[in-house]
């Protein structure tokens, strides 16, 4: 697309109706990979190259909440070199990138168990988070080990620590309260749930928090997510009449 062309759309953008919480399953590297006869790692690096980029534009059109699904809770039983990769991946760019993030006052945090991560890619995630755990303009959200059941489960443990430690009572559970009790405790809901690649389904992403999230889906592969596909779907958003239940 020209310059010209994702300029106007950009300015069919609303601003004062941006998306607080975007949340992105980034999906379609390896057939990427696979049109191009290239390895699925191949896919993954373009495909963090198009995270840099959407970081930057989320920023500018002051998004305050992204959330990015890197490794789910099922991608282990992908092929041993897939996860060096994509662990290679993470590593290589938290390390040349980091300052930069820092510098643009993103407050990197993680949903999901990261203590199974390999012990380099935990020490650097930890260090990011640790790093710029003051900054607010705002928060990038990365799903690493993340599954939305894993995650229930996880708050229901966490809930009933509470209760025994005598912190809380049965009757005070509710879904604001549990809401607490999960890696997005400090996060609002979604507002706008993103799927390339032409896959139609959550595979076990944010299952509590997009109760009421919008959906857009593209056939696009996420390598090819430039940022007018980001344009597109923030405008698409626009248009949609949200009630929560309501009339
Ligand atoms: C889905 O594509 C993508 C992933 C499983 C990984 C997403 C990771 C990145 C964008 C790179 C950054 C990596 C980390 C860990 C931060 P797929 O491999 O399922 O593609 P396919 O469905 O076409 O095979």
């Amino acid at each position: 697309m020209s310059k010209d062309k994702v300029l106007e759309l950009r300015n069919k953008i609303d601003f004062h109706n941006i998306p607080n919480h975007v949340a992105i399953i980034m999906d379609g590297n390896g057939r990427w990979a696979k049109k191009r006869f290239l390895p699925r790692t191949a896919g993954h690096q373009e495909g963090m190259k198009r995270v840099m980029d959407i970081v930057e534009v989320a920023k500018k059109l002051n998004i305050k909440y992204l959330s990015l699904y890197a490794f789910s809770t099922e991608n282990w039983k992908r092929p041993q070199e897939e996860i060096d990769g994509l662990m290679k991946i993470l590593v290589y760019y938290i390390r040349s990138e980091l300052e930069k993030i820092h510098e643009n006052n993103i407050r990197i945090q993680v949903m999901g168990d990261i203590t199974k991560l390999p012990k380099t890619p935990k020490g650097e995630v930890e260090k990011a988070m640790e790093k710029t755990k003051n900054n607010s303009k705002m928060i990038l959200n990365i799903g690493l080990n993340y599954g939305g059941r894993d995650e229930i489960i996880y708050g229901i443990k966490n809930i009933l620590e509470d209760i025994k430690m005598g912190k809380i009572d049965e009757d005070d559970i509710t879904t604001e309260l549990f809401s607490k009790y999960i890696y997005t405790q400090n996060l609002p809901d979604p507002d706008l749930l993103i799927r390339p690649s032409g896959e139609l389904r959550l595979s076990n992403f944010m299952l509590y928090q997009i109760a009421y999230t919008e959906f857009w889906f593209s056939d696009i592969y996420w390598p090819d997510f430039k940022e007018e596909y980001f344009y597109k779907a923030i405008i698409d958003y626009q248009k949609r009449n949200r009630r929560f239940g309501g009339i």
